[in-house]
């Protein structure tokens, strides 16, 4: 596991300021005893640094391990079955992960997030507003697809284009919000939203997944695979 070298533990001023805005940003949708279940922890900077204010359990997994951070609660899966009770987590994030997962992928996804937690879904990702956002989040993609070995493509959405796909997989958009460019690392002044969902029920159908199947094609931010 790599160290990570500041002193107040983050690897750089960049990753202080991305970690505190979504920290800042998820804290007000969370009650005191909540379990919170960290998708896609990363380098769980998040979820070492949410641990350290919140009082209820804090579970994080992802398809690799990258922590910089100890989380005592933490699994490898496979990136689409989460090793969890059906309802039994109160809040899940999924803080920049989305837009790494296949778009093949993206509707089991869901549909798994749907199936664990009971009440809350808070989502962060990257949602192309100009054509340099999409050049800078093409080649973010480019880099993670590399990292892993993968040639599936993947699907940046804008935040119009999210919206619709949360409310297609059962979830009811209670707020969504453009981060400004500026909140975060100044190196990266790209557009990004944030997304507080609310379970709703029914659960999505195949009808769902063939309407995902057509917006994905539709979309103007999507990696093709790559042979
Ligand atoms: C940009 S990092 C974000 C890390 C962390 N959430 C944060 O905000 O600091 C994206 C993470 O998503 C993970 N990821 C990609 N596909 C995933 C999947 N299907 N399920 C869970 N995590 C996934 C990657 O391994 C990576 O750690």
């Amino acid at each position: 596991m790599p160290t990570d070298e500041s002193e107040d533990g983050f690897p750089s001023p960049g990753h202080r300021r991305d970690v505190l805005n979504t920290v800042a940003l998820v804290t007000p949708h969370l009650r005191a005893r909540d379990t919170v279940l960290d998708i896609g922890c990363g380098p769980a900077l998040v979820t070492w640094h949410l641990g350290m204010r919140h009082r209820g359990p804090i579970l994080a997994v992802d398809i690799v391990d990258s922590r910089i951070k100890p989380t005592s609660h933490f699994a490898l899966y496979n990136g689409i079955h989460l090793p969890f009770e059906d309802d039994s987590i109160d809040v899940a994030m999924l803080n920049f992960v989305l837009h790494h997962v296949p778009n093949d992928t993206k509707p089991a996804v869901l549909a798994e997030v749907h199936r664990v937690v009971r009440h809350r879904v808070i989502v962060m990702e990257d949602t192309p507003r100009n054509f340099m956002d999409r050049i800078f989040n093409r080649r973010h993609g480019e880099t993670f697809r590399r990292s892993i070995g993968s040639t599936a493509g993947f699907g940046f959405f804008n935040q119009a284009e999210w919206e619709l796909v949360f409310n297609d997989h059962g979830f009811v958009v209670k707020q969504s919000i453009a981060i400004g460019r500026f909140a975060r690392d100044w190196k990266q002044p790209y557009a990004r939203s944030c997304f507080v969902l609310e379970k709703s029920t029914p659960r999505p159908d195949v009808a769902v997944r063939a309407r995902f199947a057509e917006r994905a094609a539709s979309a103007s931010h999507v990696e093709e695979p790559r042979a």
